[in-house]
């Protein structure tokens, strides 16, 4: 039976217009304003190109005769990413500036570690990114650093490899947080790394999802954790029912390195959404999915969970997912499964189920 808050909930999707894709603008304005930079400079080495996922900036780097070698942590779009930056040495290096302080920090040592002396690392991104306080994070690795191009509401920043830097901060491992965290069966020390969701904490969305599913029936169950982060939810629910088998999938090869750290063992996919599960069916897909990736606001990932669970659940099996209430869920989980329901409602928190 429906949940009677379901065809409430529905006729509120119809008013909430705010499942939307918000422009990338910051993207390409950022990429054009690095590309020029390059252009200028005329690097002729090795050159990192560091979380950059639009080809121009790489162009820029061949286009000057340099080479370009690129490091994704996110594997979009099919690509290749890794959990940490190539080998150096490096004659250049450039950076999209990360959301966090903490990633940013994470980046410019792992630059500094492969920069050869004298070498630009070059941070650019939008200023309401926080383009404009980067230096303060960049300054106490590399030395000064100043604004060598701005225009787009974007800038890049410039410093300088220092003789003799400190060559530490090099690896992941020296990025490690362990925080504990309470699971079903006992405290745990939890892994995270810089630029995780919830880095070092449990998220109150991801409470509500694991709150919801307390009293799910999953005996033997085959589980995927979709979008799992340093894999809590999955961890959580093989806590629970320890007959479970779970699977982490994850875009970004930092959140499956943790997955590795905090649950040795497990199988864990690196996946664009369901583009690396072609052919594959669980019991329960399970996610506290992304609505937004940095600034710009990403329903696409949300949409695809629902809209390919089908295809990835056996007969009965079923979804169970959460996100914030403001986001119209409701006649596209009536449009994809047969039976729908409401979980939880809590606070800004709506769990919803869909089985197949
Ligand atoms: C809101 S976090 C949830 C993390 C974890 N499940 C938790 O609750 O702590 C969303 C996760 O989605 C991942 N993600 C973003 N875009 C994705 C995509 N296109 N495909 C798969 N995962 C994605 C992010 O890397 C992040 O780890």
């Amino acid at each position: 039976m429906r949940d009677p808050l379901y065809f409430f909930n529905s006729l509120l999707d119809r008013a909430d217009m705010s499942l939307k894709r918000t422009d990338d603008w910051r993207d390409r304005a950022a990429a054009e304003l690095m590309s020029t930079v390059l252009g200028r400079a005329q690097i002729q080495g090795d050159v990192l190109v560091m979380l950059e996922h639009l080809p121009e900036v790489a162009e820029a780097v061949t286009g000057a005769a340099g080479r370009a070698r690129s490091w994704h942590r996110l594997a979009r779009g099919g690509r290749t990413a890794a959990e940490w930056i190539p080998r150096g040495p490096f004659d250049a290096a450039t950076l999209r500036l990360p959301t966090s302080k903490d990633e940013l920090d994470m980046a410019v040592h792992a630059a500094a570690s492969v920069l050869t002396e004298g070498a630009p690392l070059w941070v650019y991104g939008a200023n309401d990114e926080g383009a404009g306080s980067a230096a303060r994070v960049i300054e106490p690795v590399m030395g000064s650093a100043r604004t060598v191009e701005s225009g787009g509401r974007c800038r890049v920043l410039e410093a300088i490899q220092p003789a003799g830097a400190p060559r530490v901060g090099g690896t992941l491992e020296d990025w490690r947080l362990c925080t504990p965290v309470e699971f079903p069966d006992g405290l745990r020390e939890w892994i995270s790394y810089p630029g995780l969701f919830a880095h070092g904490r449990v998220d109150e969305g991801t409470q509500a999802l694991l709150e919801a599913m307390r009293s799910t029936s999953m005996t033997g169950q085959h589980i995927l954790d979709f979008a799992c982060g340093s894999g809590v939810v999955g961890a959580f629910l093989a806590a629970l029912e320890p007959s479970v088998l779970v699977d982490f999938l994850d875009v970004d090869a930092v959140a499956l390195a943790a997955v590795g750290k905090n649950l040795p063992g497990a199988r864990r996919i690196a996946s664009d959404g369901f583009a690396a599960l072609e052919g594959e069916r669980y019991d329960l897909i399970v996610s506290n999915p992304p609505y937004h990736t940095g600034k710009a606001q990403t329903p696409e990932v949300v949409e695809g969970l629902v809209r390919g669970a089908p295809e990835h659940l056996e007969i009965g099996g079923s979804l169970v997912f959460v996100t914030q209430r403001r986001l119209p869920m409701g006649a596209l989980m009536a449009s994809t499964f047969g039976r729908v329901e409401v979980l939880l409602d809590a606070g800004p928190h709506r769990v919803w189920y869909g089985e197949k």
